[in-house]
Formats: structure tokens, sequence, C-alpha cells
């Protein structure tokens, strides 16, 4: 594991878009799991930026995305599937058909886990996945006490996620009470995992993430056992570690 210390969230988004750049430019990736929430934001802002200088293209590749709420269309302007063509899809010469996400209004949302989870495995899997980290030790929307071994699955997500990502919402009751997440095995078995924090409010779960015992009750602990990871944290996210 390597963990680079930045900053602040600036300096993250810009290290962790470098990174991300050199492996495009060497074709290291075909498929690329993307995350959304603040966290990215800034880093998509900089990949585009970085796109925009013409030594790379997004043709060929192909994105899966860890997660969609449930209940809201592609087209609602607080899904995933709109954060992800906000922020990167519009700016960017990817192909739509090569863009995935969860169907979160799908009529049969056991039968969407299996095809999205089928659909990573038929694309050979992930090369690299880009990872956010809740307050809590989320990774993907799976909350603490979701087994190791899940893959793509329906989760109810917790009072503090859904305060969290209120933000968003017009109104706090908006905002969905489930999603569609990939499991904590769907993400281990991405090839390389590239995780960004910025801010105090993850200084907790990075200090647990780096030192606690490999436990459910904090999914992220898991990724201490990831062959392949990157941690680009800034000042604020690593205050607990010495
Ligand atoms: C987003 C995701 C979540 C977020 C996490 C942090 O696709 O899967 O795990 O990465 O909730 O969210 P922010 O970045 O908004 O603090």
């Amino acid at each position: 594991m390597e963990v680079i210390g930045v900053k602040d969230f600036n300096e993250m988004s810009k290290r962790a878009a470098q990174f991300v750049y050199e492996d495009l430019v060497n074709r290291r990736i075909k498929v690329m799991g993307m995350a959304t929430g603040g966290t990215p934001i800034g880093f998509y802002k900089q990949l585009v930026r970085l796109y925009k200088k013409g030594d790379f293209s997004f043709k060929g590749i192909q994105t899966v995305n860890l997660d969609e709420y449930v209940g809201l269309s592609p087209e609602n302007p607080n899904s995933y599937h709109q954060y992800m063509y906000q922020h990167l899809f519009q700016h960017i010469d990817i192909q739509r058909d090569q863009t995935h996400l969860p169907n979160g209004a799908a009529e049969d949302l056991e039968r969407e886990c299996v095809r999205y989870e089928q659909l990573i495995e038929e694309l050979g899997g992930i090369d690299l996945q880009l990872l956010g980290i809740g307050e809590n030790g989320h990774i993907g929307f799976n909350e603490p006490g979701t087994s190791f071994h899940s893959n793509t699955h329906v989760v109810n997500l917790t009072t503090a996620t859904r305060e969290a990502n209120a933000r968003y919402f017009n109104d706090r009751r908006e905002v969905p009470k489930q999603a569609i997440t990939m499991g904590i095995d769907t993400i281990m078995k991405s090839k390389k995992i590239l995780l960004l924090a910025s801010g105090k409010e993850k200084a907790q779960a990075i200090y647990r993430l780096l030192y606690d015992k490999v436990d459910e009750s904090c999914p992220a602990t898991i990724l201490q056992r990831h062959p392949n990871i990157t941690i680009i944290a800034d000042n604020e996210a690593l205050s607990l570690v010495t």
C-alpha cells in the first residue's frame, strides 16, 4: 500500500489525475471503475484538463461506476448517471454505450445486481478502481457490517450516509433510502485501486483503514489486503496518522 500525502483538495485532485493520466497514456486501463460524491469532483476536472492536451483518448475504454441510488431514473438530476455526465462524460470522447452504471430504476433490482456483476466480469474485470471513503469507513455504499464476500447488491443506506449526502438534494426527505452498490469482493477484485480522501471529516476513517484490525465493522479495513492500492490524501485527512 502506498500513501501519498498532499497539501489540500486541489493538490489531491491534481496528483490523482496525473496518476490516472499516466496509466491512460500508457494504455494500462481498459476498464476504469468510477466513484461519485464530493471527493472526485476536482479529480474529474483535472482529468478533463489533461485530456484536452490531446495525448490520449477515451475511445475503447469502458467505465463502470461503483453505485447508483435506487428509485432514481438515469435522467434524474441527482442520479449518479447525471453526475458522471456532468463532471466527466460530456467533456471527453468516451462512447456513451461504454459507460456503465447500475440501473437504480430497474423493476427487478436483484436481477439488475446479477446483470451488473456479470457485466464487470465479461468486460474482463476492473483495471483501476477509483474510491472515496465514507466517514464511517464505507467504500462504495458498503456500510459497516457488509460481508467481505459480497458482490453487487442492494443496500439500505444508514441515516448518517443519507445525511452526509443530503447536501445534494433540495430536501433531505428526497434522499433515497437504498442504493445498488458493487460489493466488497467486486471492489477487491480490481487489479489496482486509487483511494482519495480530503478533509478532517475523513481523518478517523483513514486512520482506521490504515491501522484497525481488518473487520467488517469498518469496510475500508479490507483494503489493507489489496495487493496494489494507492491512497492520495490531504493533510487534514491524514491528521490522525503520525
Ligand atoms: C461514491 C461512493 C461513496 C463515496 C463516499 C464519500 O460513488 O461510492 O463511497 O465515495 O460516500 O463521499 P464524499 O466524496 O462525498 O465524501
